[in-house]
C-alpha cells in the first residue's frame, strides 16, 4: 500500500511537471483529487486498511494530498506567468529594423562615383548664391527673358556692387564660373552636385531638387567628347543597351545648345506608353559659350569645353523598373515608398 501511494505521488509530480497548459493541468487535479479521483478513492478506501497501518498510511496520504496541491498551485502560478510554454533558443532572433540612405542620396553617391571612375573631381558651391554666378556670368543679363525659365527664389538682402541681389541657386550651372576661378588655369573636370530651387511643384516639379552639372574645359575640347561622356554615363548609370541624343536646343551660356535625350529602356527606341518616339528626354548640355569663359578668366581662344546639368530626382526616376509616379512622394516621408529603395 505505502509503495502504491509514493509511486502515485511520484508519477502525479511528473505528469504535473510536462502539463504545458491550466487545461492539461486541470485534467490530472480531476484524476486526483476529482468524485472518483485516485487520491479521493484511497481516502475514502481508508477505513478498511486494518488499525496499525491505518495511523501511518494516513499520515502518508496527508502529506501526499499536500504535495501534490503545492506542486499543483505553483505550476498553475508558472503557467499564468509565462506567455510562452515552449522556447526553441535555436530559433534566429528577429531583426532590429535598420534605415538606410534616402534614395536621392543612394542616386547621388551613383552618379558621382560614375563621373569619379572617368576622373571628373566632385565640387559643391554656394546654394544660396548671388545672381552674377547664377546669371550674368551665364550671359544672361538682369533684364534678359531667357531667364523666365528659371523660376527664382530671390533672397531679401542688400545688392552686392558687383554681384547683384541674392538668389536660392535655381540650377548647378551657377558653380561653373566658380569652379573656373577656383581652377585658375585647366583642365578643368568638374561634377558639382547640389540643391536646387525653383518656383514650382507639380508630378515632375518641386521646389527643392537636386541637379548634376557636369563641365570639362581644356585644350581642343569638342562636341565629340561630350557625347562620348554622356554615351558613357548612359551605360554606366543605365544599362549597356541604352544610348543618347542630341537635339538643338537653346541655352545663354552653351553654344550650340543641346537637349539631351536617352533611349527608352521599355521599347528601346521603338515608341511606347512611357516615351516620345522611343526617347526619354534627361536634361541640357552644350558647348560652353565664349562670355562665359571669359567671365572665368579663360582665353576662349586658347581653350573650348562642354557642359551639362541635369536633375538628380529626374534621371534617377527615369531608371529602368523604378515606376516612380510622382516626384513628391520622394520628398513625402511616407516609409512605404522610402522602404522600397
Ligand atoms: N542649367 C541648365 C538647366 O538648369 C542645364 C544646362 C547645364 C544646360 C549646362 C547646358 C549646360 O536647365
Amino acid at each position: 500500500m505505502k509503495e502504491t501511494l509514493i509511486n502515485l505521488k511520484n508519477q502525479a509530480i511528473a505528469q504535473i511537471g510536462d502539463t504545458s497548459t491550466q487545461e492539461e493541468l486541470e485534467t490530472i487535479r480531476q484524476e486526483m483529487f476529482g468524485r472518483s479521483g485516485k487520491i479521493t478513492k484511497i481516502t475514502r478506501e481508508l477505513k478498511n486498511v486494518n488499525k496499525e497501518e491505518r495511523k501511518e498510511i494516513g499520515i502518508l496520504l496527508n502529506d501526499i494530498k499536500n504535495t501534490l496541491q503545492n506542486v499543483i498551485s505553483t505550476k498553475s502560478n508558472n503557467l499564468k506567468n509565462s506567455t510562452r510554454t515552449w522556447f526553441d533558443v535555436t530559433i534566429p532572433g528577429k531583426k532590429p529594423k535598420i534605415g538606410h540612405l534616402h534614395l536621392v542620396t543612394q542616386a547621388i553617391d551613383e552618379i558621382s562615383k560614375t563621373f569619379e571612375n572617368v576622373g571628373f573631381v566632385r565640387a559643391r558651391y554656394p546654394e544660396v548664391e548671388w545672381d552674377w554666378f547664377a546669371f550674368e556670368s551665364l550671359n544672361m543679363p538682369s533684364d534678359h527673358a531667357a531667364r523666365d525659365e528659371w523660376e527664382t527664389f530671390f533672397v531679401d538682402t542688400p545688392k552686392h556692387p558687383k554681384f547683384g541681389s541674392m538668389v536660392l541657386t535655381p540650377h548647378t550651372s551657377s558653380g561653373q564660373v566658380r569652379e573656373m576661378m577656383r581652377v585658375g588655369s585647366p583642365p578643368i573636370r568638374m561634377i558639382n552636385i547640389a540643391k536646387c530651387y525653383r518656383r514650382q511643384i507639380d508630378v515632375s516639379h518641386y521646389p527643392m531638387f537636386h541637379q548634376f552639372e557636369g563641365l570639362v574645359i581644356d585644350k581642343g575640347i569638342s562636341i565629340v567628347n561630350l557625347k562620348g561622356t554622356l554615351d558613357y554615363f548612359a551605360k554606366n548609370f543605365f544599362g549597356e543597351n541604352r544610348k543618347t541624343r542630341l537635339r538643338p536646343y537653346n541655352f545663354q551660356f552653351t553654344e550650340p545648345s543641346f537637349e539631351v535625350d536617352i533611349s527608352c529602356d521599355i521599347c528601346s527606341g521603338n515608341g511606347c506608353k512611357l516615351c516620345k518616339e522611343g526617347w526619354l528626354e534627361l536634361g541640357g548640355a552644350g558647348m560652353v559659350h565664349p562670355d562665359v569663359l571669359k567671365a572665368g578668366k579663360i582665353d576662349p581662344k586658347v581653350y573650348t569645353g562642354f557642359a551639362f546639368g541635369w536633375g538628380v530626382e529626374r534621371t534617377f526616376m527615369m531608371k529602368a523598373g523604378l515606376n516612380i509616379p510622382d516626384i513628391r512622394l520622394m520628398y513625402s516621408s511616407d516609409l512605404r515608398i522610402l522602404t522600397q529603395y
